[in-house]
């Protein structure tokens, strides 16, 4: 896959849409605050280990497995320690993947709506299905699937593809044996190690035991191997990708269905960004024929409509997919569902209704545009220093090439030098190494600050 080149100028609709809805989104009536608390620690400072009283119950060895703690706490906690040293920086952030800019107003009036009909014996509801309100599994299915064979009652309403993701894995259980691309979003390899479903973590490879680690690199387009690849139960699989932004072609996922067809495994298909594809790229998995019977998808509303805070995702896992014995996977896993879950809250359901209208489609829409000017920017200012940037087109992911130096190296360096908070590349595996992610969730001004402290760096 060639490196992307960014436009070299943002296209004219999309300048529209900044004067008339960019800018003015963030001088609605409703002030939020500005400021973003940045937590040090994520739990509180264990007792002297010597003297304290201890229970008798063992640590779960396989949360000892784990390392180093999660990748975007490693960079709170660096980030945090700059503005110990530097208290005065502006610092801004390009790193963890978090939405920056106001939810639309058709969508949080609904969810307003039905907050205030919690207060009237009428409008109030309690415990809803686990599986999600009937009409946002009805809206999902038709606008995401209409005409891919997938139904309301193989989709599965949730608080978040993360949560869906443990969720899955909970379903799979210790004994499965699974490929992530590499490099891939943290959750996968993390849940699978707390499953038990990995072995030891050797530091030398920066891998674990027990894993098909599905290399992605420029030289394969990003997409692995699969002559090469050991068949495993499970294949994660995330396109858009985080963290590279590359895409998967109609061409390859019909490859990878093929493989998992006669591997005779199951595809985690994470599609957390497929409204951010711009071309003709597969937006689900199940727009490949015979996927159905291969594949579940997850998919969220964090990163379509900024509720990584509301909180509102869905799964799919249709009828057709069995265990080798025959009994339906949706089966299992609307079982797992109902145990470990008590549904999306009726508010976040509110919104993700109020996300599927034909005005909040289109209100998502702008936003993802607003997003997508970002990228262009960043593309194009990597671009212009002179690096191989990758991603950008279809995701909000930047993926820069800085050749034979460490992600974390140059991660400090950016930020000691610019005040940029960026992710490192083998934060998300060791494919990883010699990149970082620049994400292009972030206030308009902030993104054109940060790429002229980069244009100062690296000129
Ligand atoms: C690939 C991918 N999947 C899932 C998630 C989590 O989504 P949610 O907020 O719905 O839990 C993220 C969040 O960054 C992501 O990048």
């Amino acid at each position: 896959m060639a490196a992307f080149q960014a436009p070299s100028s943002i296209s004219s609709s999309s300048s529209t849409f900044l004067v008339h809805n960019g800018f003015s989104l963030r001088s609605s009536k409703i002030c939020p605050p500005r400021s973003r608390t940045w937590v040090l620690k994520c739990v509180a400072a264990p007792p002297n280990s010597e003297t304290a009283h201890k229970t008798k119950v063992s640590r779960n060895e396989n949360m000892a497995k784990l390392q180093a703690g999660y990748l975007f706490p490693e960079i709170a906690r660096r980030r945090s320690a700059h503005l110990l040293k530097y208290p005065d920086a502006k610092v801004i952030s390009l790193g963890i993947g978090d939405t920056t800019e106001p939810i639309p107003d058709v969508i949080t009036s609904a969810m307003a709506w039905r907050s205030r009909a919690l207060s009237t014996i009428e409008g109030y509801s309690g415990y809803g299905a686990e599986q999600g309100e009937q009409k946002l599994r009805a809206a999902i299915a038709s606008t995401y699937y209409g005409d891919l064979g997938i139904e309301e009652a193989d989709i599965f309403v949730s608080d978040g593809a993360k949560c869906d993701i443990s969720r899955l894995q909970m379903l799979f259980g210790s004994n499965v044996t699974m490929a992530v691309q590499d490099p891939s979003y943290p959750a996968y390899v993390d849940s699978s190690v707390i499953m038990g479903q990995t072995g030891e973590y050797y530091n030398d490879i920066k891998k674990y035991g027990n894993i098909e680690y599905m290399r992605c690199t420029p030289e394969n387009g990003f997409f692995p191997n699969l002559s090469t690849t050991s068949k495993t139960d499970i294949i994660f699989f995330c396109s858009p990708n985080n963290p590279t932004g590359s895409t998967a072609s109609r061409d390859q996922l019909t490859q990878l269905v093929q493989f998992a067809r006669e591997s005779g495994s199951i595809i985690v298909y994470d599609s957390a960004y497929a409204m951010y594809i711009s071309d003709d790229s597969p937006r689900s998995i199940f727009e490949i024929p015979g996927a159905k019977e291969v594949a579940i998808e997850t998919s969220s509303f964090s990163k379509y409509a900024g509720f990584t805070g509301v909180r509102l995702g869905w799964t799919v896992v249709p009828k057709e997919l069995l265990f080798s014995n025959g009994f339906p996977v949706a089966k299992d896993f609307n079982r797992i569902v109902c145990t470990c879950f008590n549904g999306a809250s009726n508010i976040s359901q509110a919104g993700g209704l109020a996300c599927l209208s034909p005005d909040g489609l289109k209100a998502m829409g702008d936003v993802i545009n607003f997003y997508k000017e970002n990228t262009a920017i960043i593309v194009d200012t990597f671009t212009s220093l002179g690096f191989n940037v990758y991603g950008g087109k279809n995701a909000p992911y930047v993926w820069v090439h800085f050749p034979g130096r460490s992600s974390w190296d140059v991660f400090a360096e950016i930020l000691e030098k610019t005040h940029l908070v960026t992710t490192p590349g083998s934060g998300f595996g060791p494919g990883g190494e010699g990149f970082i992610r620049v994400s292009a969730f972030g206030h308009r001004e902030n993104v054109l600050e940060a790429c002229k402290r980069l244009k100062q760096l690296y000129k």
